[in-house]
């Protein structure tokens, strides 16, 4: 049985499709945002997923669709390598989409990755999100996760120690995943957010949906599981292959 509503589990027929309805979810959530607020803040996720969302939003319609001056960028999780390093989240995501749209340099924000320890660099951008969103609490319009199979999200990988922090960001240093040094957003600053999209393909993680959806499945195994929004939506954007093994 799952905590989420039907609603909030949106399955789509292929990966291009989710990429199609992921950024039309964009589109509309800055929407509003801009014209309620003026702004748009949004933590990007890293990983191979959301390219394809990513790409769309710099191409037309989409491109035209958003305010990009009022847009302001941010990441969910980094790997610790300099920016120029192929695995480096910024670049990947410059290189895919911020590059060819029109947002202030200065409204893009990653974590830093240079000159100063993991711990410091977490505490560095836990400072930035804090004066971004003052007076108010840190409280993304929108964050955008991936999961690998085996349930990590953004660098939330299971039974770290990251998974217990109560910082807004935190130092990552043994994931499974390569690059083994990371910077995550915690649950903390995850869950706060306005809106979260989970973007999730493929049967290789069909297993990790099914026991991340599922409530008797434990969060440090499962670390997506630990996502859940306070005062926020929370959809599931999956294709076929990916929300096989979902139960009723
Ligand atoms: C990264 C992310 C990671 C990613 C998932 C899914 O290292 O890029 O931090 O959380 O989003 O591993 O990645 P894929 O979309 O490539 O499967």
């Amino acid at each position: 049985m799952s905590d989420y509503t039907k609603e909030e589990i949106v399955v789509l027929a292929d990966p291009q499709a989710l990429a199609a309805a992921a950024a039309d979810q964009f589109v509309e959530i800055a929407q509003a945002a801009i014209e309620k607020n003026g702004r748009f803040s949004i933590a990007l996720a890293g990983g191979s997923t959301p390219q394809g969302t990513y790409r769309l939003l710099a191409q037309s319609p989409r491109k035209t669709e958003v305010d990009w001056a009022n847009v302001h960028i941010f990441w969910g999780d980094e790997r610790f390598v300099p920016p120029h390093d192929p695995d480096n989240l910024w670049r990947m995501a410059q290189a895919t989409f911020l590059d060819d749209l029109p947002i202030p340099a200065a409204n893009v924000q990653p974590m830093p990755t240079v000159g100063l320890t993991p711990a410091a660099a977490a505490a560095q951008y836990a400072q930035t999100l804090t004066d971004f969103f003052a007076p108010g609490p840190i409280r993304f319009d929108l964050i955008l996760l991936g999961m690998g199979d085996d349930g990590h999200t953004a660098s939330l990988f299971p039974g770290q120690p990251a998974l217990t922090a109560t910082t807004p960001v935190t130092a990552v240093y043994n994931a499974p995943k390569p690059p083994p040094t990371r910077l995550t957003l915690t649950y903390t600053t995850i869950n706060q957010a306005a809106h979260i999209l989970f973007l999730v393909t493929g049967a290789a993680k069909a297993t990790a949906v099914a026991q991340v959806l599922d409530r008797q499945s434990a969060m440090a195994a499962w670390p997506a599981r630990g996502v859940a929004v306070v005062n926020g939506r929370l959809y599931w954007l999956l294709d076929q292959a990916a929300a096989s093994y979902i139960r009723d």
